[in-house]
């Protein structure tokens, strides 16, 4: 197998392929004065099955034209099968219409990848089982891992006191029955979010369950960080004094990075599914990875 990576995430692509004991493939990615990219495949991908790594979150437009042409080049150059590893895949939240009039952008997306005729993708922790179906019924193979279990070995180690595990919102209550079960039917709470669908401002939600001391808020992505400070604010006011976060996708969009670190937050634990830049880091972060967790299924 050949693996070749965008340029979103290569510190990520470097090791899912030392673990996989190969070197990147090489790509030329240009970008013109005017901003529009041309990408050519050096190594012979005639007959052979390879491997796109690409994050689609910081900049999804950018990666995503990034990407159609990585595809496009392996594809005309003869390989006989493509995958796309997208660690994490942009677009996701819109994948139905929320409010009439809207564009469905996902669907636009797997329409793209189905015409460069992708024959699989793999990501990971998608925001709702939905977005299995939409790739499924465009007929790309879809795999869809989870960090739940890199998660759940990160909370054992930590050897924290008794804790409860905290959904921030409704939809991530299969998410945190998956991981309580992982830690032996460890107690957890859900908070009912409301968020304005025109500001992306959040409300005060309301908790289900009793909080405790220690709590760690699960979730699948930070994007402005609203979710998590609203989530932790209100665990605060019920009595929980340590506040940990556990979330698969770090995107930190516009103040998030401050916010998160002026916030009641202690840490803030994220995987490397979107590569860490200076101005999205502060000091309340950390970042384990799932390049093992990527390679593992790859070498199956
Ligand atoms: C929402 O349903 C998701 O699970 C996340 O909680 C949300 O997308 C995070 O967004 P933000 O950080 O902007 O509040």
């Amino acid at each position: 197998m050949l693996i070749f990576s965008g340029s979103s995430n290569l510190i990520l692509a470097k090791k899912i392929a030392k673990e996989l004991g190969v070197s990147l493939g090489e790509l030329e990615i240009n970008t013109f004065p005017d901003n529009e990219n041309r990408v050519r495949v050096i190594d012979k991908v005639v007959d052979k099955d390879c491997l796109v790594v690409q994050s689609t979150g910081v900049s999804p437009n950018l990666y995503y034209m990034e990407l159609f042409f990585i595809l496009d080049s392996l594809k005309r150059s003869g390989a006989r099968s493509v995958t796309v590893v997208m660690p994490y895949l942009g677009y996701q939240r819109q994948d139905h219409i929320f409010r009439s009039g809207e564009a469905v952008s996902l669907e636009v997306i797997i329409n793209i990848l189905s015409a460069l005729k992708v024959d699989k993708v793999i990501s990971l922790d998608l925001h709702s089982p939905k977005i299995d179906e939409l790739f499924k019924k465009h007929k790309i193979e879809i795999l869809h891992l989870s960090a739940l279990s890199v998660f759940a070995e990160k909370i054992k180690n930590m050897n924290l006191p008794d804790f409860c595990l905290v959904s921030p919102d409704m939809g991530g209550i299969r998410r945190i029955e998956q991981i309580s079960k992982m830690l032996s039917g460890v107690a957890y709470i859900t908070i009912v979010k409301n968020r304005d669908l025109s500001t992306g401002d959040i409300e005060s939600g309301k908790l289900k369950g009793e909080v405790k001391k220690t709590a760690i808020i699960i979730d699948d992505v930070v994007s402005t960080g609203k979710t998590l400070i609203e989530a932790a604010k209100l665990l605060s006011k019920k009595g929980a004094s340590e506040i940990y976060v556990m979330a698969t996708h770090g995107i930190f969009a516009d103040d998030a990075p401050k916010n998160l670190q002026d916030s009641n937050i202690k840490k803030v634990i994220v995987t490397d599914t979107l590569e860490s830049t200076k101005e999205r880091s502060f000091e309340k972060l950390e970042i384990i990875s799932v390049s093992r967790l990527i390679s593992r299924e790859l070498s199956k």
